[in-house]
């Protein structure tokens, strides 16, 4: 089988880590890098820590509002697609890569298959609803991290094609939990004690792009009962910037670059709690029985509220110093994202759904 993955944001090289080597194994595969993500540490260092294979294609895109960004990878994607002839197409997530992706893909005689189909927030104005929901939609393999986003699928019509699968940045962390504690030396170098402090991360465009949210959200981790950890994204520190709250910042919070995986996940792995607008992070932090304080007012991933591991609370910051500063434990720990073997599984799935649409395609 030839597979053609696309990727472009830095979640999505966490999850085509571990999917790349199961394809290779079987297969072949075509890597495309869309450019979304270019800075070395957004991009190059997690290909070199994990070890995935340097992309066939980079379509260096980069920065641009969604129109302009989404229209050039569709336009460089394109022909690109036309010389490799893959069997199939395989998207990751609910980036504008993603949705490029499924735009050129679907047209094309080829099947497309998402990776963490069927996710739903419920709140349209986020940039990623829409790019999750179309992409599902233009899909005819989607591969479900849960039980809840196989039944959001059905809801909107969609029940052929599905396959619950488990989560592949649960793979991808079992890999690397162990990895991370032996070769990071991260909290040493900021002098860091396990449950000493609290790590955050703020990158949503609400949060970021709306003054009095960011303001809001600086304001409470300042508060924090813990010293904050906040390796900070590069749109945050923009904005940061832009509104003058970066002085403020850099002097009541401990604010460092982004982090490659594995120091990430070793933060992540000793924080007290975690303060975050990511979709990845509050699935780790769950992972890795940490508890999280989601800066968002509705969650793709309703499972870790349930368990008691995730409090949301928007951008208020009454609501956020409450979450930061109570005792607040969580009540069990189920396993709603599968076995560790989503990667595996996906693969195999791939190539049988492969066989029967083409059964000539092997001879
Ligand atoms: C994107 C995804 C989001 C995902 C996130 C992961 C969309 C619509 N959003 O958001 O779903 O959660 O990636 O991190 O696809 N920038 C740099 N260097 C980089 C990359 C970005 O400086 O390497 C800055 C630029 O100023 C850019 C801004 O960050 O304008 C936003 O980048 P962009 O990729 O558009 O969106 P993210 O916020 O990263
Ligand atoms: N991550 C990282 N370094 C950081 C912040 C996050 O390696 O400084 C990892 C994190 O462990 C997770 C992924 O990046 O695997 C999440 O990406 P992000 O929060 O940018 O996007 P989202 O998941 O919200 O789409």
């Amino acid at each position: 089988m030839r597979v053609c993955s696309i990727v472009g944001a830095r979640p999505q090289f966490v999850k085509a880590a571990v999917v790349s080597r199961k394809i290779r194994d079987v297969g072949e595969e075509t890597l495309v890098h869309t450019g979304q993500h270019y800075d070395e540490e957004m991009s190059d260092v997690f290909f070199e820590e994990l070890d995935i294979p340097e992309p066939e294609y980079n379509l260096g895109v980069a920065s641009d509002t969604h129109g302009r960004q989404t229209a050039a990878m569709i336009t460089r994607l394109e022909p690109v697609l036309e010389s490799v002839q893959p069997d199939a197409i395989l998207l990751y997530g609910d980036t504008n890569s993603t949705l490029a992706g499924a735009i050129v893909g679907s047209k094309r005689d080829a099947t497309v298959a998402h990776v963490e189909a069927g996710l739903r927030s419920g709140n349209r104005e986020m940039p990623e609803e829409i790019n999750r929901i179309l992409t599902d939609h233009a899909s005819e393999l989607c591969f479900a991290p849960s039980e809840a986003a196989v039944g959001n699928l059905a809801a909107e019509g969609i029940s052929e094609g599905v396959f619950w699968t488990g989560d592949v940045m649960y793979d991808a962390l079992l890999e690397a939990r162990d990895r991370s504690s032996e070769a990071s030396s991260i909290l040493s170098e900021l002098g860091l004690r396990e449950g000493e402090f609290v790590l955050a991360t703020v990158h949503r465009q609400r949060n970021t792009d709306v003054r009095s949210n960011l303001a809001s959200i600086v304001d409470a981790l300042v508060d924090a009962p813990l010293p904050v950890v906040f390796p900070a994204h590069p749109r945050t520190v923009d904005r940061l910037q832009a509104y003058g709250l970066w002085e403020r910042a850099t002097e009541e919070l401990e604010v460092i670059e982004p982090q490659g995986y594995l120091d990430f996940v070793r933060l992540l792995d000793a924080a007290e709690r975690v303060a975050t607008d990511s979709g990845g992070v509050q699935k780790e932090a769950f992972f890795l029985e940490t508890r999280c304080v989601t800066l968002r007012e509705e969650t793709e991933w309703e499972e870790t509220v349930d368990a008691g591991w995730n409090q949301l609370v928007g951008s208020d910051p009454a609501r956020i110093r409450a979450a930061l500063a109570a005792d607040w434990y969580p009540n069990s720990h189920p396993r709603p994202y599968g076995d560790g073997l989503a990667s595996r599984r996906i693969v195999s799935l791939l190539q049988r759904e492969l066989d029967v649409a083409d059964p000539d395609r092997r001879l």
